[in-house]
């Protein structure tokens, strides 16, 4: 009996001390981009399921357009166990990682099809541990799409980007990727880029038709071509230690409100691929250039000379991987 009455008063007590008086642990979520983006809509899924499935025991805070911190930052954020989730995109884990380089190499990808199967595989889940040294892992990914290039007047051929400045991701291989074609490469953090692009700082860019649509790129530089040169995609990432320490069961229902809302990103991604390209096709007053193949294959001819130089850095074994899956 007295074990019983024992056991009630404890349950009343950690009842109590659950749904009264404690409040739910705050997990913070940085990104850089809007509420309608892949990314945008990702996170808000994620909140919206955490706080379903585990009532009271966490708040997901979300930060978006870089109001908390840039997406660089937030990667050093999560090594240092200060944030929670971030989701930047592959090419901004340069100061942790070279595999992910394999990413940024102009043409690796024909399609999403084959940066899904890539990352399906054996090698993309591997890459999700590549920085756990660091405390840094890997959840998922998060796809936005193929690259294409936009300018503030008329291009075609290779040779027209000659002496154009171009904002770019701050990694070497989209330096070299834009010295190749003669171009000058400008690196811009992203919550700086719409301003550089509003004061002409910039010539040209290159991002998803997702983001150039949203973030309204097209309003200064509203010459386009559907390259489909290079692959924007983030990876989810967590604190190790913050992971490891969490209850089984918070863990298991954390990952699943994350896979769904991975998978509810992935599907917005490829609808917002095909929906924004036409919106910008519509458009009046843009040109949208669409290559022919033997047009695309100048651009690949001038760009895909430079994977040489980073095979080794990235590993051999990963290029191998990524060129298997790209057929
Ligand atoms: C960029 O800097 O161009 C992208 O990383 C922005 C994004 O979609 O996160």
């Amino acid at each position: 009996m007295k074990i019983i009455r024992a056991l009630t008063l404890g349950l009343l007590a950690g009842f109590a001390s659950n749904s009264t008086f404690a409040e739910p642990t705050k997990l913070i979520f940085s990104h850089v981009v809007g509420p309608n983006t892949p990314k945008g809509k990702m996170a808000v899924m994620f909140k919206d399921i955490v706080e379903e499935k585990l009532p009271g025991r966490f708040e997901v805070v979300i930060y978006e357009k870089a109001s908390l911190m840039s997406d660089v930052e937030a990667v050093d954020a999560i090594a240092e166990g200060r944030i929670h989730f971030a989701a930047p995109a592959l090419s901004k884990f340069t100061n942790y990682t070279s595999k992910l380089k394999v990413f940024d190499l102009p043409f690796m990808f024909p399609d999403m099809e084959s940066v899904t199967s890539f990352q399906e595989g054996f090698m993309g889940r591997l890459l999700l541990t590549s920085m756990s040294d660091d405390n840094i892992l890997g959840l998922g990914y998060l796809q936005n799409g193929l690259k294409q290039l936009t300018a503030t007047t008329h291009f075609s051929e290779p040779g027209d980007l000659q002496g154009r400045r171009f904002r770019i991701i701050d990694t070497d291989v989209l330096k070299d990727q834009f010295l190749a074609l003669g171009a000058e490469p400008v690196p811009i953090p992203w919550p700086q880029t719409f301003d550089a692009i509003r004061a002409g700082q910039v010539d040209g860019q290159e991002n998803t038709w997702s983001n150039i649509y949203s973030s309204e790129f097209y309003r200064y530089q509203p010459h386009m071509m559907a390259s489909n040169h290079g692959v924007l995609g983030y990876m989810l990432i967590t604190s190790q230690s913050f992971w490891t320490g969490l209850k089984q069961e918070e863990r298991r229902l954390l990952s699943y409100a994350l896979d769904v809302a991975l998978q509810y990103g992935n599907a917005v991604a490829t609808a917002k691929s095909i929906n924004d390209k036409e919106e910008l096709r519509t458009m009046r007053g843009i040109e949208l250039l669409e290559p022919t193949k033997e047009q695309l294959a100048t651009w690949r001819q001038v760009m895909v000379p430079i994977w040489q130089k980073y095979e080794s850095a990235i590993g051999k074994s990963i290029v191998d991987a990524a060129r298997k899956h790209s057929g």
